[in-house]
């Protein structure tokens, strides 16, 4: 297995391009299952779950081919050859979970495996379910897989999520856009990558209103057509790479950056003493001389700050002026990266979803191994700062979420490289 040498010091100057967000193009590429016309999807980022999805709607009857560098993808699905998801796609992927919807509203029946819990928690879909019920979905729980039936179709429906669950109001969405009438979906998901599926099925011709709010109402239609779509930059990676040189000093610009996209992450940034510039196309941050100072976070859905980025978050933190108190509001187990940390000389105490991190002057580089993406890059960044050397292993989990990581980052002046498991 492939693991990340870094070797600390030394500030970061330079560009960093922004691929796609992971999290628009996983939600996006199962509305294909919708429709017999093609989906083209553009600025799609190379990564093993792409990959992943890709394998998933092929053994369900997709065409997927790849054009421009593979970052372009069309998907066409004339007719779904196979209405079940297969547990041994399922538990390498929650995103799995997406395509129960369009199936079930394209052709009334789907069989979905339950994907089990994963490293961060234990993500039950049952949101995804009753609010498919809601349309009119009847469901079956059995061998460990979602039978779904809808006799004579969805039909719209209101449903009220009782907590907010993006992947949940995504499903939810793209069923909806099929089902007969009008539903209206309250205190759903408002993260970008709503907005942007919602943008991607109105191109197919869905009749969407109210994305980015807390209300979102789909006027059912009886069929979706072809359309091409670019996805909305990654959030995430483009907050991950907002931290970096807060943590060596230097200047990066972000190519493709947009601060609507990273709000309350960029004011906590801000508030620890990082500059941050906007300037139409990219974002320049940058830190002088000292430590960043303490921060309080808690994570929270859309406008909030994001779970996805408190990993990153809380490695900055450990070596900043102070102590800051993190508190993990989304995840139950999400806090995996602390004893890592703690193995590179931080000091931070756990206690539920609370973290308190006393900074210290300076991390030293440890052979540390991370259970999930967000904590493997956390851990790179860390090792950024860190006397001496950092070997991050297990990075399987972070070709999931982070194309080439090491170059992205050398580019900028780190000493960064993949050491391959025969080399
Ligand atoms: C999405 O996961 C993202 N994944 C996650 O990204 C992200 O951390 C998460 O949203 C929160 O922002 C993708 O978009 C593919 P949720 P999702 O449904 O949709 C509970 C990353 O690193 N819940 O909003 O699965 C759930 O357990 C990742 O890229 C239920 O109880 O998240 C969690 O505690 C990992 N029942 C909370 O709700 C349900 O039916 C929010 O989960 C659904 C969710």
């Amino acid at each position: 297995m492939d693991s990340i040498l870094v070797k600390g010091g030394g500030e970061l100057h330079g560009q960093i391009p922004i691929a796609g967000a992971k999290n628009a193009a996983l939600a996006q590429m199962p509305a294909t299952l919708l429709c017999a016309e093609p989906l083209t999807l553009t600025n799609v980022p190379r990564l093993t779950d792409i990959r992943t999805m890709t394998r998933l709607l092929e053994s369900l009857g997709t065409i997927v081919s790849q054009r421009d560098d593979s970052r372009t993808l069309e998907l066409q699905t004339p007719e779904i050859t196979d209405h079940k998801a297969d547990y041994d796609i399922v538990r390498q992927m929650r995103a799995s979970i997406l395509v129960l919807g369009p199936m079930l509203a394209r052709d009334g029946h789907a069989v979905v495996s339950l994907p089990g819990g994963c490293a961060i928690g234990a993500r039950p879909v049952d949101l995804h379910l009753k609010g498919l019920e809601a349309l009119g979905a009847e469901l079956e729980l059995r061998d460990g897989y979602v039978h779904a039936r809808a006799r004579g179709g969805l039909r719209g429906g209101t449903f009220v999520f009782p907590f907010v669950s993006v992947g949940a109001t995504e499903n939810l969405l793209m069923a909806a856009s099929l089902c007969k009438g009008t539903t209206v979906l309250k205190n759903a998901a408002r993260e970008p990558e709503i907005v942007d599926l919602a943008r991607c099925l109105r191109a197919m011709g869905a009749h969407i209103d109210g994305e980015g709010s807390a209300t979102l109402t789909i006027e059912g239609v009886d069929s979706l057509h072809a359309a091409s779509h670019t996805v909305v930059t990654d959030r995430i990676e483009l907050g991950t790479y907002m931290l970096a040189p807060a943590f060596t000093g230097g200047r990066v610009e972000l190519l493709g950056g947009r601060l609507e996209l990273v709000q309350a992450f960029a004011a906590k940034l801000s508030e620890a003493g990082v500059d941050i510039e906007e300037t139409g196309n990219s974002l320049i941050v940058s830190r002088k001389n000292g430590r960043v100072s303490a921060v309080d976070v808690v994570t929270a859905p859309h406008p909030g700050f994001p779970t996805d980025l408190q990993a990153q978050m809380m490695a900055l933190l450990c070596i900043a002026e102070g102590t800051s108190v993190l508190e993990e509001r989304i995840f139950e187990n999400r806090f995996m990266h602390a004893p890592e940390l703690i193995r590179m000389g931080a000091v931070i105490d756990v206690h539920g979803g609370t973290a308190t991190v006393t900074g210290v002057d300076k991390l030293r580089g440890a052979p540390v191994m991370a259970t999930d993406l967000r904590a493997s890059v956390s851990l790179i960044l860390a090792g950024l700062a860190a006397k001496g050397e950092t070997v991050v292993s297990r990075v399987y989990h972070l070709d999931r979420g982070y194309e080439r990581v090491e170059e992205k980052l050398s580019a900028c002046g780190a000493t960064i490289e993949r050491v391959h498991a025969d080399g």
